[in-house]
């Protein structure tokens, strides 16, 4: 089993990305064909919106959470964190109004993330990732599905860019997770790995009704597949590695919620 990293392993890593090279073509035109426009504009200005919506209430939750642990370094990781996925949003907001398109300022499904991230009790930190986890993991397939369905080659560098992060994101938020899931009995870890399947599919299902169907769609995909897709990235890189965890870092040992 790969060692958990600490916050101090995660703060370094995030902290190494923001001066890293980002080899994405910006000086080209953005070459979306009018078929291109139709199937991914309105989805990608839903994603420019919720990359950038991930801040103050999660900053607000890291730093009850260190406060609670004596884990210090988490709401710098955290921090650093947000800091990507701002990037992400200018990143998206530079593709779309490169190819004369407008931004959104608000749409129903990121509205209904940003209520429901706020469910937690507590320090709320748990609920929070859970949810933010499980959006990566739909982001995950998103950006591989918005790479094929166009040949632009400013849009496939991106997202080639930003998958990479993705899945970085999906790591630092499941080990966290993990360790939560270490301080539970097996029926309550059950309990919860059952909660976190059904929101993982509920959320496929909303983003397949909305906007973002037509870029699957482009890509050749099915619900189907978008489906099985996020399903199985739940099971390999959340719940396996929280079944992994049997030993919880010292800097970071969590009050059982
Ligand atoms: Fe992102
Ligand atoms: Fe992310």
């Amino acid at each position: 089993m790969p060692r958990l990293r600490t916050s101090a392993d995660w703060r370094d890593i995030f902290a190494r990305n923001t001066t890293a090279d980002r080899p994405i073509p910006w000086d080209e035109p953005i070459r979306w064909t009018p078929e291109d426009r139709r199937a991914i504009v309105a989805s990608i200005q839903e994603f420019q919106l919720g990359e950038q919506s991930e801040g103050r209430y999660l900053r607000l939750c890291a730093d009850r959470y260190a406060a609670r642990t004596g884990d210090v370094d988490y709401p710098k990781a955290m921090r650093l964190f947000v800091g990507e996925e701002v990037r992400h949003a200018a990143e998206l907001a530079r593709l779309l109004t490169g190819a004369g398109e407008r931004l959104k300022t608000t749409t129903p499904l990121d509205g209904a993330f940003r209520i429901v991230r706020k469910l937690g009790s507590g320090d709320g930190l748990e609920v929070c990732l859970r949810v933010l986890v499980t959006a990566e993991i739909v982001a995950l397939s998103y950006y591989a599905a918005l790479r094929d369905a166009t040949e632009c080659p400013v849009t496939r560098a991106l997202c080639t860019q930003i998958l990479r992060d993705e899945s970085a994101h999906v790591r630092f938020h499941a080990e966290r997770l993990a360790l939560f899931q270490a301080a539970r009995w097996p029926l309550a870890r059950g309990i919860v790995r059952a909660a976190h399947r059904a929101l993982m599919a509920g959320t496929t299902l909303a983003v397949w009704a909305g906007a973002h169907r037509r870029v699957f769609r482009r890509a050749g995909l099915s619900y189907a597949d978008v489906a099985t897709d996020t399903s199985r990235a739940l099971s390999r890189r959340v719940l396996r590695v929280e079944a992994d965890a049997h030993a919880p870092i010292p800097s970071a040992l969590p009050i059982a919620a």
